[in-house]
């Protein structure tokens, strides 16, 4: 049977792990040692980057930015990261993954919807037709979006939040939990509450 390493030692690690485990004779953690800038520490996990070839790789890490690290590294590496998808999600025959995609358990990916590289989708979430979730975006447990949500790259929505149908969230967007998006998000921003309205910019040196 086929060994798995996992990239991450933390909580959404071990929610990998619980959906692999049937399926890898052998399942290893890699430890991260995120440095006070909360990136990696690369030197951590490439040094010995060979003994990673022969298994399935998976990144166990929630954080948006770090995740993104380890997969453009991976990359670099030549290393495709491999889908976790739960057995009891459903995934619509004509949705579209990318690489180093995880869909927890409940979850709802609908017809014609598009996963990017190196998203999550977390617990008993819904992406509704013909949606889009960008490369290295999250959505947490509990969220709903209605059909072509179109969401930027490394978005994150909280827990319990929400969009309408046919709404576009631009790339590095924060939607807080518990909120409910009507309208486009621009990009850089956060919003929250219902009807979600901006709270802050993101962008470095903003107040
Ligand atoms: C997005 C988030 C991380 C922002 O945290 P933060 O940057 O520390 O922001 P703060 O808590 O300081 O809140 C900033 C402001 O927004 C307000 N706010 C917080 N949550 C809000 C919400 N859901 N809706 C509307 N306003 C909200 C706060 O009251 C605060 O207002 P103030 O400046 O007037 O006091 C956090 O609100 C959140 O949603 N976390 C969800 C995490 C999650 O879902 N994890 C799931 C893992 S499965």
């Amino acid at each position: 049977m086929k060994s798995a390493i996992i990239f991450g030692s933390g909580g959404h690690a071990r929610v990998i792990s619980a959906i692999i485990h049937n399926s890898y004779g052998n399942i290893s953690f890699v430890g991260l040692k995120a440095d006070g800038k909360n990136t990696m520490a690369e030197e951590t996990f490439f040094g010995s980057i060979e003994q990673f070839r022969q298994s399935d790789i998976f990144i166990g890490i929630g954080a948006n930015n770090i995740r993104k690290a380890v997969y453009e590294k991976l990359r670099q590496h030549g290393i495709t990261p491999a889908n976790c998808i739960a057995a009891n999600a459903f995934v619509a025959h004509d949705a579209q993954l990318g690489n180093g995609v995880v869909v927890c358990p409940g979850s709802v990916i609908g017809s014609g919807a598009r996963l990017g590289n190196n998203t999550i989708v977390n617990t008993l979430s819904s992406i509704d037709h013909d949606c889009v979730l960008g490369d290295h975006s999250q959505v947490t447990a509990g969220v709903n979006f209605g059909g072509t949500t179109i969401t930027g790259e490394n978005c994150f929505f909280g827990i319990h939040s929400g969009t309408v149908p046919n709404v576009n969230i631009g790339n590095n967007s924060i939607v807080m939990a518990g909120s409910m998006v009507y309208k486009d998000v621009p990009e850089n921003v956060m919003v929250g509450g219902n009807p979600a309205r901006i709270i802050k910019s993101l962008l470095e040196g903003a107040e």
